[in-house]
């Protein structure tokens, strides 16, 4: 059996910071609300006619598969995780194959919201140890900014979210010792609508509702946020999921040498940090410079710390997320 290592890392924002202080200047809030609240100082917002959820995905998949040292067509399989496709349908994971110019090789689309990179890892991860597929690139990629309510009605959740993608290339490993230990995933759709897009869809409201009634107070089509229930959710579940991952591996939280959690929120991780024990060297946070990107935020995150010398070889290394759904997971990696 073959075990699956990251062999590469990239990620890719836009230029176009946004600080909290320009937030202010189009809706009711301030910086002292917004980084009390949740750490956030600014966050990076793509300019029209630049980016797209796709095209930041690719620069984040070439920079990661240059550092991983193999050819775009040694890539088996696309893993591309995000809840803000360029297009209803086809999801991004083809427009990425045709935008790298790769082989026809098989492209999936995750829809698992912030937990989405987590899960994407462990379907590539799982690819790699049955002996399927030899390299999987994992990309997690969001434009938030251009769907969100930016008026005071929607700013509980407009100054959350930022855009932005990161990227992994996941590579055979001969040693089982290295690499992905174990993952683990999990859902509780019961809560599905306290963090949701209902509109447009198939669901509650159709495309065709939203055109015939053409009402100027609709907010179906924003994302709806239970800021506290979610708060409360996200901090038991990234607790458990940790520790589940951490037990099947006979390990402990002392044993963490890098805890790299879904920047949601940084009260969200420093809860995390304190309830473990965890040193801040033990955590990385960068949610004060891109809010929250959604499935992006763990592989940007990542190469951050990776590319700062944080993450080093034999080092154990933990990803963790919660997110809309709600879904929550975690990896364990020996790197
Ligand atoms: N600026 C100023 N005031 C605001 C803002 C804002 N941006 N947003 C809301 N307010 C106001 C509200 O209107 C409310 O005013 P009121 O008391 O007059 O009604 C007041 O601030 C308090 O609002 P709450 O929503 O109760 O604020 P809360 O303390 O819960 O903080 C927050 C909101 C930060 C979203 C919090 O609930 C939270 O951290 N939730 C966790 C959810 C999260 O992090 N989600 C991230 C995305 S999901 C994920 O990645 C897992």
């Amino acid at each position: 059996m073959y075990n699956s290592r990251i062999s590469g890392l990239g990620y890719y924002v836009p230029e176009n910071v946004v600080t909290n202080d320009d937030l202010s200047k189009v809706m009711d809030t301030s910086d002292e609300w917004i980084q009390e609240r949740t750490g956030i100082k600014e966050r990076r917002h793509v300019e029209k006619g630049t980016d797209t959820t796709t095209s930041m995905g690719v620069k984040a998949a070439k920079q990661a598969i240059e550092r991983a040292g193999i050819d775009k067509d040694d890539i088996d399989f696309i893993v591309f995780a995000t809840l803000s496709p360029d297009y209803y349908f086809p999801g991004p994971g083809v427009l990425v194959q045709r935008d790298l110019g790769i082989k026809t090789v098989g492209a999936l689309d995750v829809r698992n919201q912030c937990s989405g990179f987590v899960y994407g890892v462990s379907v590539a991860d799982q690819y790699i140890k049955s002996g399927m597929y030899k390299n999987v690139l994992v990309i997690g990629s969001e434009l938030h900014s251009h769907g969100l309510d930016m008026t005071t009605r929607g700013r509980g959740v407009s100054v959350i979210f930022g855009d932005g993608a990161g990227a992994a290339i996941l590579t055979r490993e001969e040693d089982s010792s290295k690499g992905v230990l174990s993952s683990h995933l999990h859902s509780e759709g019961q809560h599905a609508e306290e963090l949701s897009l209902i509109a447009p869809g198939m669901g509650k409201r159709w495309v065709t509702d939203i055109i015939e009634e053409k009402d100027p107070e609709d907010i179906s089509y924003f994302p709806y946020m239970n800021g506290q229930f979610v708060f409360k959710n996200a901090v038991v579940r990234f607790s458990e999921v940790i520790m589940e991952g951490l037990q099947t591996n006979n390990l402990g939280p002392q044993d963490i040498d890098m805890l790299i959690p879904h920047q949601a929120n940084l009260r969200i991780s420093q809860f995390v940090q304190k309830k473990f024990g965890l040193s801040d060297d033990q955590v990385f946070n960068n949610i004060m410079n891109y809010g929250n990107t959604t499935a992006a935020s763990i592989p940007i995150a990542l190469t951050e710390a990776w590319e700062q010398g944080k993450v080093k070889e034999g080092d154990l290394v933990v990803l963790a997320a919660f997110g809309s759904g709600f879904t929550w997971g975690s990896v364990i990696i020996r790197w």
